[in-house]
């Protein structure tokens, strides 16, 4: 009998909207199991390749030349739910099961002792459903979002900080040369980190977040006082999720193909068209959207996704399962799954970024 832990293969698996850095944890994953002789299996599409069985090798070739790749090479899904996972039925008619069972079977075909499950919110909440059937799993926390709760910092934040940082740079020329507002719409979902980070970074002059409803009357005075004061242009840095105080969040589109039914988007255009009407300055919105989920990752999500992978291939072999792992203070550490999933960690007025902003003359719209 081997003893207990002893870890001989283990499946590696992305789940959720793709972000810089990914390959990178895998990469790093795999080129220490070899070093442990564990072998990798990678498991395509989020949790759907587990579901059907649509499992890939993974050597250390084949992760040889990925550190600089966007994305995921062994693709995703933010669409499937195991426990609730669609099919269409022959007559057209979709249905949703519970297919943990398919799961179970395509663990022990492959012979997998544990998973490496890279993912955000929902693919850390299925994560650990599994866990309690049973499944051995160390989760590593990805997002650009950078929403989990139990780490300071997700891989693929930094990337997606840096790119739409650049874009807000690259707006302030055309914004000042046609003394215009330019109202930049960023991704994040219910928390507004990458909009505070990248307005902040990029010189915005209004930074609006979900977990602080904006007042549109202090948004067109900031503006107004501006153009006072010779400033004839204005950059507004908008996170998806934010919203009029008594308001409520722009909805682009209600998703019943998706665990994640609500799709944000539109409070750009929509606060682009209001500022216009109300203070007479011409407006134009620009949404990044997916952009700054693509592209090479940025010297520290490297490191700090490859820091995890190390670290989840550890926790692998200590038998440490159930867990995630996080980064607290620099330094890294690992949370329990239960404590991670459907709960969102939110911007605070009392962050250093918002007090910065705020002592620098930005207003968040109060
Ligand atoms: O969670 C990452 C994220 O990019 C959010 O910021 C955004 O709301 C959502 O995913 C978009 O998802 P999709 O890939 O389905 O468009």
């Amino acid at each position: 009998m081997p003893p207990k832990n002893l870890i001989r293969r283990i499946g590696i698996l992305t789940g959720g909207g793709d972000c810089p850095g990914l390959n990178v944890v895998i990469r790093a994953v795999v080129k220490s199991a070899a070093k442990r002789g564990i072998q990798c299996r990678g498991i395509l599409d989020g949790y759907k390749g587990l579901v059907l069985n649509e499992v890939r090798s993974l050597s250390t070739d084949d992760v040889s030349g990925i550190l600089t790749q966007g994305g995921t090479i062994l693709g995703s899904s933010n669409k499937d739910d195991p426990f609730h996972f669609m099919e269409t039925r022959p007559n057209g008619t979709v249905a949703r099961r519970d297919r943990t069972a398919d799961i179970l079977e395509t663990i022990k075909w492959h012979a997998l002792d544990a998973l490496v499950v890279l993912g955000g919110d929902g693919t850390m909440t299925v994560a650990d459903k599994l866990v309690r059937k049973g499944v051995k799993i160390v989760g590593v926390p990805k997002t650009i979002d950078n929403d989990l709760v139990g780490t300071d910092q997700t891989f693929g934040f930094d990337t997606a900080v840096s790119t739409a940082t650049e874009a807000i740079d690259r707006l302030h020329s055309t914004a000042a040369s046609h003394h215009r507002v330019m109202v930049v719409e960023v991704m994040g979902r219910y928390a507004g980190w990458l909009a505070l980070a990248s307005g902040l970074a990029g010189g915005g002059d209004v930074i609006l977040v979900p977990e602080f409803p904006y007042s549109e009357k202090k948004v067109a005075e900031a503006i107004e006082a501006r153009h006072a004061n010779g400033r004839k242009f204005s950059i507004v840095v908008v996170g998806e999720g934010a919203h009029p105080a008594g308001g409520k969040m722009v909805i682009d589109k209600i998703r019943n193909d998706s665990p994640e039914k609500i799709r944000l988007g539109g409070i750009g255009k929509f606060l682009a068209d209001r500022l216009e009407a109300s203070t007479g300055v011409e407006c134009r919105t620009v949404v990044l959207g997916h952009v700054v989920r693509g592209g090479t990752p940025v010297a520290s999500d490297r490191n700090l996704a490859t820091r995890y992978g190390v670290e989840a291939l550890e926790m692998v072999v200590d038998g440490k399962f159930g867990r995630m792992v996080a980064l607290k203070n620099n330094v890294i550490t690992s949370v329990p799954l239960s404590a991670v999933g459907g709960r969102t960690r939110n911007v605070t007025m009392n962050h250093p970024l918002v007090v910065a902003a705020k002592s620098i003359g930005i207003t968040f719209g109060q």
